[in-house]
């Protein structure tokens, strides 16, 4: 049994075999998936989604890159209005881009801050997304107090002192499809460190596919393969890691057994 996470069911690149691949992913043992919506678009996707399935959990926020194309209040009102539906577990993806470069550094920081505020409003854990940005998204978190609602650090690639001060702040850590590569050197040294009562696992599909799927479509059933890896690194089974990392996202998520 093992939760995906964070996934991104509702993209194009599934639109000719959605069906299929989230049947893949039941029969791979995925007892529940985290789909982020995270602008305009992929938000009324998401929520399709999670409406359809009883298993399809749903978080919705807005990413850094799109966040030029945030109207602030209105659209923070939109994802206030959605995280009353039963379904939406958190808010995120959110956080900050420096890889990208499409929207400026102080209108990420605004967006981020006024959704962090909002999860803590509304008492809802957060999806952080951080690319080439670990010191201002951990400053950002440390000085809007998220630490009050937590939440997850998808995809981590930051190093073992980012992630202390991650888990500081209430937050778990969540490895995907890099943790499989072999010249991963620095995520396989965190996940080691990462106490396991805060170690996620997820897929980030279509992207960042495993070993040994790298560079091609990536899909939930192969969050498997990430939670191989976790267990290979923390000298346990797969059986137990799924059990324990799937402990840990009910627990963060409020997802029931
Ligand atoms: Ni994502």
């Amino acid at each position: 049994m093992l939760i995906d996470t964070h996934a991104h069911l509702d993209s194009p690149k599934f639109d000719d075999d959605r069906e299929e691949m989230i049947a893949r992913a039941r029969e791979a043992g995925v007892d529940a998936i985290v789909n982020i919506g995270f602008n305009r678009e992929t938000i009324p996707t998401t929520m399709a989604l999670a409406e359809k399935y009883p298993f399809i959990y749903a978080a919705v926020g807005w990413h850094p890159t799109d966040a030029v194309d945030m109207k602030l209040e209105e659209d923070l009102a939109w994802i206030e209005r959605l995280c009353a539906h039963p379904k939406v577990r958190a808010i995120g993806e959110i956080g900050l881009d420096y890889y990208w470069d499409t929207s400026p550094k102080d209108v990420q920081h605004v967006v981020f801050r006024e959704q962090i505020r909002l999860a803590r409003r509304l008492g809802k854990p957060i999806v952080i997304h951080n690319r080439d940005a670990h010191e201002d998204t951990v400053r950002l978190l440390r000085e809007e107090k998220a630490s009050e609602v937590g939440g997850v650090m998808h995809c981590f690639s930051g190093s073992w002192e980012i992630a202390k001060m991650c888990l500081d702040l209430n937050f778990y850590i969540s490895f995907g499809g890099p943790v499989t590569f072999k010249n991963a050197r620095v995520p396989k040294e965190v996940l080691k460190q990462v106490p396991l009562d805060r170690l996620l696992v997820e897929t980030d599909a279509p992207y960042l596919a495993p070993h040994p799927h790298r560079g091609k479509r990536n899909e939930s059933a192969y969050v498997r393969l990430a939670a191989e890896a976790a267990a290979e690194i923390k000298g346990l089974s797969l059986e137990e890691i799924s059990e324990i990392t799937s402990e840990n996202a009910r627990r963060l998520f409020g997802l029931p057994r």
